[in-house]
């Protein structure tokens, strides 16, 4: 055959494997960067069970993003983390880390490489067959939902992969965890909780996965959401995560939101502000933090915070400003309000907002201002025309969101109440606007 030949058939059997080269959709710049900020956040603790899976991701995102040397370095972990978790020189789990490494060479023009890559996914899978004949290996779907979960929005088709490989291979405790995990990013964080067949599923989880504290921080907060008191458990698991190293796995974030919720916001800040003791320099403990800070002076409106606290919370929003360049923009927003609620800061807050509103932002990210700015203008400059000019701008945006949503109600809310002179106005921005397709 010809070279030219040849390389047709590599590049379809490259085509065909199952990887994240092949799993991958288009995305902005902008994007992959927030994407591998959260990656980055879980963390590559020794004793991770999905070590590999996340070295995996993050070689990929390297590749993206041209470190293309990275990339490789991260896939060769990735080999060796899986050795070392399942104990054993090769397996099926190892199919997706060579079709990384095949495209990757394909990419670097190593083609003789490429394919002997391909030949050793090739070799794995007539030795590791899947044992249902038209679907893939567990191992895959349960990467390929893993990886969906971290790197794309669609969590359903995560949680119907993951299912998929535990029907095929009940025995693997993380996967049937991470399930749960799944399945509570697809039920559309409903205020009441989870229902009760799948609060029933959490606890089954965390029997069979009792290290797995980020599950019993789930199972407390669905807990806390129908009415049960749970403080003192709360407290008391509180201990444990702490104990855990950082990591956007270790459930502290959701801790945190049962303390806000259910506990008492300044506890969550004393527990925050206890890890941070112990970690000084975790960007994700400061990011968390901010979000207690957050609640505390914004949303709960305390009416007379303390100096004290207002120059806490913007020192830790101008730290992770700073070490989250990629995704700032809600911690930028943030900034201004923090502002806003202190004696001298009005003129800051403004600042910051006319800077932002000023920038180069993607459709999505200008909708989340204008909503923001909508509401402040409310709220911190009392002027109603503006606001409703705001959320006319981020209704506009075709872009489906819970921010497009919010700033549609408030419109709605303000046309029924009928005390506004823009009444009409309103009635007829609603009436021709167009749903986003
Ligand atoms: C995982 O979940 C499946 C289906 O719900 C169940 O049959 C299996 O026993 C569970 N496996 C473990 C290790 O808990
Ligand atoms: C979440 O909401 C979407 C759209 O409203 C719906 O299609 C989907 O079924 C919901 N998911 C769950 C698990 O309820
Ligand atoms: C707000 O808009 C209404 C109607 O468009 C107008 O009559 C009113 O003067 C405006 N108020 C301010 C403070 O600009």
């Amino acid at each position: 055959i010809s070279a030219a030949q040849s390389q047709t058939t590599l590049e379809s059997k490259l085509e065909a494997l199952q990887c994240h080269f092949t799993w991958d959709q288009e995305m902005s710049k902008s994007l992959i960067l927030r994407r591998k900020d959260n990656v980055d956040d879980i963390g590559t603790e020794e004793g991770n069970s999905w070590l590999g899976h996340i070295y995996n991701l993050r070689g990929f995102i390297q590749y993206k993003l041209g470190f293309t040397k990275d990339a490789q370095s991260f896939f060769n972990k990735a080999a060796e983390a899986f050795r070392k978790i399942r104990n054993a020189d090769e397996g099926p789990w190892l199919v997706v880390n060579y079709g990384n490494l095949a495209w990757l060479h394909h990419h670097l023009g190593d083609q003789a490489e490429s394919q002997a890559y391909l030949s050793k996914v090739d070799a794995l899978m007539n030795k590791y067959p899947s044992p249902s004949q038209d679907e893939l290996h567990p191992e895959i779907y349960a990467e390929k939902a893993w990886t969906l979960m971290k790197f794309s929005p669609d969590k359903t088709l995560a949680a119907d992969y993951i299912q998929r490989a535990i029907r095929m291979q009940p025995g693997m405790v993380e996967w049937n965890s991470s399930y749960i995990l799944a399945l509570r990013y697809a039920s559309n964080h409903s205020d009441t909780g989870l229902e009760a067949d799948l609060l029933e599923k959490v606890r089954l989880a965390m029997e069979q996965d009792p290290e797995n504290l980020h599950l019993a921080v789930l199972y407390l907060n669905q807990r806390a959401k129908r009415g049960e008191k749970i403080e003192e458990e709360a407290r008391e698991l509180a201990r444990k995560v702490l104990r855990n190293p950082v990591s956007s796995h270790s459930g502290i974030k959701l801790l945190l939101k049962v303390y806000n919720y259910h506990v008492s916001i300044d506890e969550a800040i004393d527990l925050v502000e206890e890890a941070l003791e112990t970690h000084p320099d975790e960007r994700y403990l400061k990011k968390c933090a901010t979000l207690c800070y957050k609640l505390k002076l914004t949303y709960f409106r305390d009416s007379h915070p303390e100096q004290s606290m207002i120059d806490r919370a913007i020192s830790l929003l101008k730290d992770v400003i700073a070490l989250y360049p990629h995704s700032s923009l809600v911690k930028k927003i943030d900034l201004a309000n923090v502002y806003a609620k202190s004696k001298y800061g009005q003129d800051k807050a403004e600042q910051i907002y006319q800077e932002l509103l000023k920038s180069d932002l993607e459709p999505a990210d200008k909708q989340v201002l204008y909503n923001y700015y909508a509401k402040y203008s409310n709220f911190e400059l009392k002027d109603r025309n503006m606001s409703i000019r705001y959320h006319m701008m981020a209704a506009k945006i075709p872009h489906q969101s819970f921010f497009r949503g919010n700033s549609i109600t408030i419109l709605e809310r303000i046309k029924d109440r009928g005390r506004n002179r823009k009444c009409r106005e309103i009635e007829e921005f609603l009436e021709n606007l167009q749903e986003p397709q």
